[in-house]
């Protein structure tokens, strides 16, 4: 393991005014995504889909830092015969690598996940290595239903495989973001997600440390603190910045060089909101830069724009060109709402 590289791509992964784009989406998901389009998931559209993103100059030289691809995206190559994870180098961003197998049921525990994916994990992420990928993802997902979901046993079970897999992806000089997400599903109130998210947060740097997995190395995937989407009390903007920041001082070691936060289904235009109060307000009390890491708070507007049409990719990549402005302002604490309305 060479931790001053690993420190210099995790570094480099939150440069201000810059985050990450989610465009691991795995088959079932994709298709998800197409389907509200109305355009087959087929391995081409695929392909045309994601090499419309890369191909987003401005958006991808000015504000992605770095691309986490799906194990299919990463083999591709454009339609020109580039190879996908060309374009990404050679706009200035980083490859980055989804390696876990999905959330499964957790034994003995109905209504929880735990995440798979460990088994020839090692060989996977050498072969990702040779392939481009600096740094790799892995989701683990924590539901919050009544007063026992989640169990103590869910999350330690999956802080133990995040940390299993963080300590694989070092040895293999790949940056390991982990993912914890604390779902928004549910009609709990903010202070329980706060409760849920420092309790998650704390047990996985436990498990981090017993693992021996370096911090500078290693950049942070969560929720914000937010409300469940059926809580008929939703936080003010202020109050989820406040709230997140608290949580995330208490919880997270500084030598971690930073935290990328997932849009977790939050309307583009919030998660933008949130992570520019953050960042406004909060600057000089963070040790870790505070960035973005979406997929759909991204991707839902060029996608729409898109269609499955050649003749629209302009204006999908002048959506997306806008969406990555914004969260890059965002990024700096420099967004306004005027600025979201001049696109
Ligand atoms: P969302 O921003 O759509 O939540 O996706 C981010 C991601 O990569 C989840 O693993």
């Amino acid at each position: 393991m060479d931790l001053d590289a690993l420190n210099a791509i995790a570094v480099a992964m939150v440069a201000p005014g810059k985050g990450i784009l989610a465009a691991d989406e795995s088959s079932g998901t994709i298709k998800k995504r197409f389907d509200s389009i109305g355009v087959d998931s087929t391995e081409e559209n695929r392909r045309d889909y994601r090499e419309m993103l890369f191909r987003t100059e401005e958006a991808m030289r000015d504000h992605i830092s770095g691309v986490i691809l799906f194990d299919e995206t990463i083999r591709q190559n454009a339609a020109d015969g580039t190879p996908l994870v060309k374009l990404i180098q050679d706009a200035g961003s980083i490859p980055g690598i989804k390696v876990d197998k999905g959330a499964k049921d957790l034994a003995g525990a109905p209504g929880e996940k735990v995440t798979e994916g460990l088994d020839g994990l090692r060989e996977r992420l050498a072969d990702y290595h040779a392939l481009g990928a600096r740094f790799a993802k892995w989701r683990a997902v924590i539901d919050i239903a009544g007063e026992e979901i989640p169990s103590g046993y869910c999350i330690s079970t999956n802080a133990h495989a995040l940390a299993r897999y963080a300590a694989l992806c070092q040895e293999a000089n790949i940056v390991p973001i982990v993912e914890p997400e604390v779902l928004m599903d549910g009609d709990h109130d903010i202070d329980r997600c706060y409760e849920v998210t420092e309790f998650t947060l704390k047990s996985l740097f436990d498990e981090l440390y017993a693992q021996d997995v370096a911090l500078e190395g290693t950049i942070l995937k969560p929720n914000m603190v937010i409300a469940g989407k059926g809580c008929p009390t939703q936080a003010s903007v202020e109050e989820v910045a406040e709230k997140t920041v608290r949580c995330f001082r208490a919880a997270v070691p500084a030598a971690l060089p930073g935290i990328v936060f997932l849009s977790g289904g939050q309307s583009d235009e919030e998660a933008t909101a949130h992570l520019n109060a953050m960042n406004a307000g909060y600057k000089d009390q963070m040790p870790w830069g505070l960035s973005f890491s979406y997929g759909r708070a991204l991707q839902a507007a060029p996608l729409k724009a898109w269609g499955g049409k050649v003749e629209n990719v302009p204006a999908a990549q002048a959506a997306f060109a806008h969406r990555a402005r914004m969260n890059g302002l965002a990024q700096l604490g420099q967004w306004t709402s005027d600025l979201e309305k001049a696109a």
